[in-house]
């Protein structure tokens, strides 16, 4: 929902106003605080460039403000058709389906992520919320898991029913986690890899996906996270650069300026990295505290890395969610 409707009643924006400004506050006075209680020399110049773009950063926090907006919706729209033009004109890469070193470690990565052993897929029902080009979900098909996947790009959609063909029991369809998803099962295993954090509504989308885990199922979150480390900083300082250095060029043009810098096998993932308007960061703390008042338990970050890679486990039934479509009763044509 927008924040600011037309029925929402004036003291209400008053308030949310109030509380937003604490918030953008808060969040400033602390990094200032990171940036000047840090060891003297260490990094320092790396954490003031963090600090600077934070603070130009704040925007994202501003974008709740935005509700439904055509500002709002033209940010989505760029996020969307970015994807979209990825998975069309640069669907190859490391660490994609088309790099057979990492369908070898697939289920490995699988494994230590989730801390399960790679024979607990078998037989589950999973929806993979967020599957792009589908190399997640072609993993979990050759696990023997039956694979539900959705995403809002249409190439995505069509490129992981190509690769995931062979499996009966797989299913995909278009869907936009802004929304409550049309599926009327709910999932023993719901994974969603890099994908809440670029639907400009993190925690909306959070909402969405996470009532599709059934009660006693789990959930893989893998959302950004904030820099706190050495190098981490630095990282989103690069990202950063090439997005103002490239904002102003259609898609194909980013693809060249990224030719220019980095071998063939990178460009994907600097693509992905530095083209979508909507990149938000998030703090562990912060959705912790969304699984928990969701309803579930056992939340733990299993694995060491800026991003938040995250499992928790479903102890209570969701709130009543809109159910429309099952898509394992009534199987696409075009699958
Ligand atoms: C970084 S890619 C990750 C894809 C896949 N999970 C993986 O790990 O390879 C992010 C994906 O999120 C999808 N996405 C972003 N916003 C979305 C939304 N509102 N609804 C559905 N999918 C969305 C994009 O289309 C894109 O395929």
């Amino acid at each position: 929902m927008p924040l600011f409707t037309n029925t929402t009643r004036l003291g209400d924006n008053v308030i949310m106003l109030r509380y937003i400004r604490r918030k953008i506050r808060d969040r400033l006075f602390k990094l200032v605080e990171q940036v000047l209680n840090g060891e003297k020399e260490a990094f320092l110049e790396e954490r003031m460039t963090y600090l600077l773009h934070e603070v130009s950063e704040t925007r994202q926090h501003l974008r709740m403000l935005l509700g439904e907006s055509p500002r709002f919706q033209a940010w989505t729209a760029q996020t969307r058709a970015s994807f979209d033009t990825q998975w069309h004109i640069l669907p190859e890469g490391d660490h994609l389906a088309t790099d057979p070193s990492f369908l070898q470690r697939g289920s490995k990565l699988v494994e230590e992520y989730t801390q399960l052993p790679a024979s607990w897929f078998k037989g589950k029902t999973l929806l993979d919320a967020g599957c792009g080009n589908g190399r997640w979900a072609y993993v979990f098909c050759r696990l023997g898991a039956k694979v539900t996947a959705v995403d809002q790009s249409d190439h995505g959609i069509e490129n992981v029913r190509r690769l995931c063909s062979e499996f009966p029991d797989f299913r995909a369809q278009a869907a936009n986690l802004l929304e409550p998803l049309a599926l009327t099962t709910s999932f023993d295993f719901v994974w969603s890899f890099g994908v809440l954090h670029h639907t400009g509504d993190t925690r909306r989308s959070f909402d969405n996906v996470q009532k599709m885990v059934k009660p006693g199922g789990k959930l893989l979150l893998m959302i950004y996270g904030e820099p706190e480390r050495q190098g981490e900083f630095d990282e989103i300082n690069t990202y950063v650069k090439h997005r103002r250095a490239t904002s102003a060029m259609t898609f194909p043009e980013k693809v060249e300026y990224l030719r220019d810098l980095y071998p063939t096998e990178l460009v994907h993932g600097y693509f992905d990295a530095i083209s979508p308007a909507i990149n938000d960061l998030h703090r562990f703390d912060e959705i912790r505290e969304w699984l928990v008042s969701s309803g579930f338990g056992d939340v733990k970050r299993t694995f060491d890395n800026r991003n938040l890679i995250i499992m928790a486990i479903r102890k209570s039934s969701p709130i009543s969610r809109r159910v429309t479509h099952d898509l394992h009763a009534d199987r696409p044509t075009s699958n």
